[in-house]
């Protein structure tokens, strides 16, 4: 930009007289002057746009400047610097929107008086703004009547989130709301927390009439255990998701129930997988590939967790929240029933995190390419770092929760014995084709191996599970009656 010095110091006298005499005339020559004068100019005149324009952040709207009905400019001249009028402002001309208000996922009722909104939020609007909730009911009766509620806000991703953040919002009333049945509509009023109020009207949930029955939320609960997964991604090898899931199917038993969510990883030949477990309602598949327009952490993770935990809230006694490349476990005599019979009091129990390690496999070259991975992949890794956690949720006692544990909760919190309950976490095998196994070793001598800074022991509680699981696919899938097999 060049502007001549003595045109300037004219410009800088009338925009503020004082300060051409305070500042020396050598900073006139360079950009600094220019940028002393647009702040001069600017904080004068600042405050008198925010009273006066509502800022309009449509993602589909022209910006502010058709808003406002000013001109555009691409080259400054002294016309576009010098005020024309001593209160007419700069103008801050505002396009589209970086990330919005409130994005829904899920809304649910959680009770007779509360509903649990899941969903995201523009990150910096709620690490440095002053954002609020308001929730309210509208019950479909002869006066519309409306019930105001009170609205918590649940943070669960900590500082993970990146565009967006995950927030989740309770609203809680002071009465039985819609349990006559009638239907009405949950709003949920976002609100900007800027000067003007500004606000996104939220129809987050419709009941119709006759969509309330108590018997929903009522024990007794459809399945006994149920898996809520991460989002899948990724080029998932299907051989690893047949495995995960007969071998699951196994171990919660008949009156189970897996919720896999699709972020991009559930291909045709993992759907192939799941078809035949979707069709004895065994899997329940969430498309949720929309996610990548939000960019939240790793795949929106702590979303689908909180939707999950909130969507299957009256399905199941307890739910299970890890990932497919982990494998609870329970050691033999014990069962998940008589492991869990301990808790029936507790909010969350925690499993131990048992690593193996994906590079050593207890079997021979020759032999390997018939097994499983977890029957190959026998060498746990110990080490000196944290050991990770998974947990098993009640989650009617459960309003927050992250990846590894509850966040709100009401009730016991309890750790499994490690000698009873764990899981193993065969990192790294979930995407890898062909051989799992880089190094054959003969697990027959147990030798603990030492793989640089880690000691590897052979661990291969998994190995005779792999035949009964594969027993299990053979009875349900060649059943004449399969579903005759889940009332056993
Ligand atoms: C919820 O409301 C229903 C219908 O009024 C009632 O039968 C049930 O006992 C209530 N449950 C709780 C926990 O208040
Ligand atoms: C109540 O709401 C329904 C649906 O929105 C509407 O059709 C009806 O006119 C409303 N009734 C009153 C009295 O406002
Ligand atoms: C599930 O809950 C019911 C009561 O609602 C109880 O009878 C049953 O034993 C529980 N099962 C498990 C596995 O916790
Ligand atoms: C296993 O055997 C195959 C076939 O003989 C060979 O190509 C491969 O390199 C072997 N792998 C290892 C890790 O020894
Ligand atoms: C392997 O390591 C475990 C745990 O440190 C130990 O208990 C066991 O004695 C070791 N086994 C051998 C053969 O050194």
């Amino acid at each position: 930009m060049a502007l001549e010095r003595s045109s300037f110091a004219f410009l800088l006298r009338l925009a503020h007289p004082a300060m051409a005499n305070l500042m020396p005339a050598s900073l006139f020559g360079n950009g600094l002057g220019l940028i002393l004068l647009f702040v001069a100019i600017s904080t004068m005149t600042f405050d008198l746009y925010l009273q006066s324009s509502r800022p309009n952040c449509s993602c589909n709207d022209q910006g502010n400047a058709a808003l406002l009905g000013t001109n555009k400019v691409g080259r400054l001249t002294l016309q576009d610097i010098l005020p024309r009028d001593q209160d007419a402002g700069r103008e801050f001309r505002g396009y589209g929107c970086a990330a919005h208000v409130y994005v829904e996922l899920g809304a649910y009722r959680v009770g007779n008086r509360s509903f649990a909104v899941v969903g995201l939020a523009s990150k910096p609007l709620h690490t440095f703004g002053s954002p609020s909730f308001g929730c309210s009911w509208i019950a479909i009766n002869a006066q519309n009547s409306s019930v105001e509620g009170r609205a918590s806000v649940y943070y669960t991703d900590y500082h993970y989130g990146r565009v967006y953040k995950v927030v989740s919002v309770i609203c809680a009333f002071e009465v039985d709301i819609g349990t006559d049945g009638n239907g009405g509509q949950l709003i949920l009023d976002a609100f900007v927390g800027d000067t003007f109020g500004t606000k996104e009207r939220i129809v987050a949930l419709t009941e119709k009439p006759g969509d309330y029955k108590w018997s929903n939320f009522a024990p007794p609960y459809r399945y006994e255990f149920l898996y809520c997964g991460s989002p899948l991604y990724g080029d998932i090898n299907p051989k690893r998701i047949r495995e995960w899931l007969a071998y699951h199917g196994l171990v919660f038993g008949p009156r189970s129930h897996f919720v896999f969510y699709d972020a991009g990883g559930i291909n045709d030949a993992v759907r192939e997988v799941l078809n035949p477990w979707i069709k004895l309602g065994r899997v329940t598949v969430e498309n949720v590939r929309q996610q990548s327009q939000y960019d939240g952490y790793y795949y929106n993770q702590f979303l689908i967790v909180a939707d999950c935990l909130h969507r299957t809230r009256f399905l199941a006694n307890w739910t299970f929240f890890f990932d497919i490349d982990e494998y609870i476990y329970f050691e033999p005599p014990k069962t998940i029933h008589d492991v869990f019979a301990r808790y029936s009091d507790s909010a969350q129990v925690l499993f131990t995190q048992y690593r193996i390690s994906d590079k050593f496999c207890a079997i021979e070259n020759n032999s390997a390419s018939s097994k499983w991975a977890m029957e190959k992949l026998a060498y746990h890794i110990v080490t000196s770092q944290n050991v990770d956690v998974k947990m098993a949720l009640n989650p009617r006692k459960v309003t927050s929760a992250g990846v590894h544990w509850a966040i709100a909760y009401d009730g016991p919190d309890d750790r499994c014995d490690a000698s009873v309950g764990r899981y193993y976490h065969y990192h790294n095998t979930v995407t890898t084709k062909g051989e799992v196994c880089r190094e054959f070793l003969d697990h027959k001598q147990r030798w603990n191996i030492s793989d640089g800074e880690d000691t590897l022991i052979y661990d291969g509680s998994m190995i005779p599970f792999a035949e009964k699981a594969k027993q299990l696919e053979q009875e349900l899938f060649t059943a004449t009656d399969p579903a005759a097999l889940l009332e056993t």
